[in-house]
């Protein structure tokens, strides 16, 4: 029987103190681009809820649109493992045992990892020689895990914390369109 893995229950909040007035933060060049790529991506799903055609124009948006990218795609749960799903890029491993590799390791952490230097992660799986980092995201079904989003990326420490936040909104757009429909 497989088990369901569950999202992580975030920390208890502390109680909320009075901020003081800061002016609203400017938003940086990549926090623009995660922002109008969630335009983007709401456009190409609007209307569609096939979770393949929308999985594979979602890793192309991805691919095709951050800079320094050299594998963008998807890897669902099926059973105890990962299988690979829409993707671009090279021909990637197809079947990831769970807590195997960095999308192995997120997946059952159910947790985003970055990876600035895939050398240095134990168990890294190399689908393309080129790569150097790496940053996977769970997508998540309300509390359930479906799957991860893997970028992988020619460049040292190419993704950062704000990556992590732009994947984020924009995996959780794309679950959201395709919430409660049969797979
Ligand atoms: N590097 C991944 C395997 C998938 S490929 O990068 C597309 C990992 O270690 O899980």
């Amino acid at each position: 029987m497989s088990k369901t893995l569950t999202r992580k229950k975030p920390a208890a909040k502390k109680p909320a103190r009075k901020a003081a007035k800061k002016p609203a933060a400017r938003q940086t060049p990549k926090q623009k681009l995660y922002a109008s790529l969630v335009v983007q991506l709401l456009s190409l799903l609007k209307g569609e809820h096939d979770l393949v055609a929308n999985a594979a124009n979602f890793s192309a948006l991805l691919f095709n649109s951050l800079p320094n990218v050299n594998w963008a795609g998807f890897y669902f749960l099926r059973e105890d493992e990962l299988v690979l799903g829409p993707f671009q890029g090279n021909p990637a491993c197809v079947r990831i045992p769970m807590g195997k590799g960095v999308c192995g390791v997120a997946a059952q952490q159910c947790e985003t990892i970055i990876v600035p230097n895939v050398h240095e992660f134990p168990g890294h799986i190399a689908c393309d020689v080129a790569s150097n980092s790496e940053i996977v995201v769970p997508l998540f079904d309300g509390e359930q895990l479906l799957g991860v989003l893997d970028l992988d990326s020619p460049s040292m420490g190419r993704f950062d914390d704000q990556d992590a936040e732009g994947l984020n909104e924009l995996v959780t757009v794309f679950v959201a369109h395709e919430e409660g429909l049969d797979r």
